[in-house]
C-alpha cells in the first residue's frame, strides 16, 4: 500500500508488468564505453573530435538499444498481434517467453483462449525467472489464461498440432548450434495445427536462414523500433502458415 498525497488515504499500489532488459550487459558496455570516450575527449587535445564522435555514437547506440528493449519491441508486437486477427479463443505458444512481453500482450487478446510460455530462464533477459512472468501476467490481469513452463524449445513437451499460433521473440538465436535452431523451428511447426500461424522475430541474418530451412514463409524487417543499437542488429519477422493437407499454400 502507498499513501496518496492528495487525500491522505492509502491507495492500493498498482503494479504494471515489467519485462526487463534483453542481454543487459550490452547496453551497459556500450554506455560505459561512450561515457569513457566523451570524458577522454574533454581531457585531450589530440584526437578530440574522433573521441567525441565515437563516444556520441556509442551513447546513441546504448540509447537505441534501451528504447528497443523497454518500449520499441512492445509497440511492435502489439501491432503484429493486431495484424494476426485473433478471434480470441486460440491456443498460443510463445517459445523463449522470458518475462512475458509477447506472451502477456497476446494473452490480453485471448479472452476465451490460452497462452502458454516456455523458457529455460537464461541471463539473456534481466530478472528472468518464471515467477517474474507469472507476476507480470497477474499485473496485466491475464493470469487465468497464462501458463508458464520450464522447457527447451528444441524439445517441446506438447502434442502435435496443439496450438493455433506460435510466437517467439529474439529467442532462437540463443541456441548455440544451427541444428538446435532448426530443431526449434521444426518443433514450432510440429505443434502448430494445420492453418496455424508462426510469428517469429529474430536478428535479420538469423531469420533469413530460418526461412531457408522451413522452405516457406515471408520475412519482413520490423524497422528502427526493433534495432538493438544499430541496423546491423535489426530484427525481422518470419511469418509462416502451416499448410493444411487440403491447401498447398496459404497467405496471411
Ligand atoms: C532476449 S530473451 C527474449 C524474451 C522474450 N521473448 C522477449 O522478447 O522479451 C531470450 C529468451 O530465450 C530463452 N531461451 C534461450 N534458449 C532457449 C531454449 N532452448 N528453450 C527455451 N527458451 C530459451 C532465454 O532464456 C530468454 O528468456
Amino acid at each position: 500500500m502507498v499513501g496518496n498525497k492528495d487525500d491522505g488515504f492509502p491507495r492500493p499500489k498498482v503494479w504494471a508488468p515489467r519485462y526487463g532488459v534483453d542481454a543487459p550487459a550490452l547496453p551497459a558496455v556500450l554506455g560505459a564505453a561512450g561515457a569513457v570516450c566523451c570524458a577522454a575527449a574533454g581531457r585531450r587535445r589530440s584526437g578530440r573530435k574522433a573521441l567525441l564522435a565515437a563516444g556520441t555514437l556509442l551513447l546513441a547506440q546504448s540509447g537505441t538499444y534501451l528504447h528497443t528493449t523497454l518500449r520499441g519491441k512492445l509497440r511492435i508486437w502489439k501491432r503484429e498481434l493486431d495484424l494476426v486477427g485473433l478471434k480470441g479463443d486460440e491456443r498460443l505458444l510463445d517459445m523463449g517467453c522470458g518475462r512475458g512481453a509477447v506472451l502477456i500482450e497476446a494473452a490480453g487478446r485471448l479472452p476465451r483462449g490460452h497462452a502458454v510460455g516456455v523458457d529455460l530462464w537464461s541471463g539473456d533477459q534481466s530478472g528472468n525467472r518464471p515467477e517474474a512472468t507469472r507476476a507480470n501476467a497477474a499485473a496485466a490481469g491475464v493470469a487465468d489464461r497464462v501458463d508458464v513452463h520450464t522447457a527447451d524449445m528444441t524439445a517441446l513437451p506438447f502434442e502435435d498440432e496443439s496450438f493455433d499460433i506460435v510466437t517467439s521473440a529474439m529467442a532462437l538465436h540463443n541456441i548455440s548450434s544451427p541444428e538446435g535452431r532448426y530443431r526449434a523451428l521444426d518443433e514450432a511447426m510440429r505443434v502448430l495445427r494445420p492453418g496455424g500461424q508462426l510469428l517469429l522475430a529474430d536478428v535479420w541474418f538469423a531469420a533469413k536462414k530460418y526461412v531457408r530451412h522451413l522452405e516457406q514463409g515471408t520475412l519482413r524487417s520490423l524497422g528502427p523500433g526493433y534495432w538493438y543499437g544499430s541496423p546491423a542488429v535489426g530484427v525481422s519477422l518470419l511469418h509462416a502458415v502451416k499448410e493444411s493437407p487440403a491447401t498447398s499454400s496459404a497467405e496471411r
